[in-house]
């Protein structure tokens, strides 16, 4: 697995490498610059990539938890799954896949006004890295967006490649 990181208004990971003998060809991007739930897939969109990450399957979790750039406390990344009527649901798909292990201890605690969802990733706290949380989507975090083809959950898409 290759981490190429461009320095500039934002970074681009990309992803090359097997996964579960299937060809990954995903590349996730990521702003320096922190944002409200809204604005953050706005971004996405405005950088000309697909969407607000959309995460499917254990394994794609870790490996953003272990790629992306270590954040030793608030602020952490906004991911496209939101509380829609009452469901967590991906943006752009519908998908409604969360883990056994997603959510944080004590998470989703659904307090009033807390929609949207961040992903923790500080290498110094165990039990939170990689997991998720329920925020106000009013608060700032880094947007983390994926370019690639859209997804389609009417048939199960683990990382569909380029190649
Ligand atoms: C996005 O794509 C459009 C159309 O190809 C292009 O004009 C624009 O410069 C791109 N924007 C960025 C931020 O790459
Ligand atoms: C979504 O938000 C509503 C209203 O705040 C809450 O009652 C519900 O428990 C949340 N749904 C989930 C799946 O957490
Ligand atoms: C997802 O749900 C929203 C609201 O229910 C709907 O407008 C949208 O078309 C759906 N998207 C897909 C890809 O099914
Ligand atoms: C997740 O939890 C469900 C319900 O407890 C269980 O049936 C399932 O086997 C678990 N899956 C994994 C991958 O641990
Ligand atoms: C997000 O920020 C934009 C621009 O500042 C603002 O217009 C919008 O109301 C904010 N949305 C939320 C949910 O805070
Ligand atoms: C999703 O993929 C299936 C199978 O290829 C196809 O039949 C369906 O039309 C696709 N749906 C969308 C919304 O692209």
């Amino acid at each position: 697995v290759a981490v190429v990181r461009l320095t500039m208004m934002w970074m681009l990971i990309i992803v090359l490498g097997m996964c579960g003998g299937r060809a990954m060809g995903w590349t996730y991007h990521f702003s320096k610059e922190t944002m409200n739930w809204t604005m953050a897939r706005e971004w996405c969109w405005s950088n000309n990539h697909t969407d607000m990450v959309v995460i499917q399957n254990q394994e794609e979790n870790n490996y953003l938890r272990d790629v992306l750039p270590d954040r030793t406390g608030s602020p952490y990344y906004w991911i496209g799954i939101k509380n829609i009527t009452g469901n967590w649901k991906w943006v752009g798909t519908n998908g409604t896949w969360v883990g056994n292990y997603s959510w944080a201890p004590n998470e989703p605690n659904n307090k009033l006004g807390e929609e949207c969802v961040e992903m923790y990733v500080n290498k110094g706290n165990r039990e939170n890295n990689g997991k998720w949380n329920d925020d106000k989507c009013s608060n700032l975090k880094y947007p983390l967006c994926y370019r690639g083809e859209r997804l389609n959950h009417s048939f199960r898409v683990f990382f569909k490649g380029h190649q």
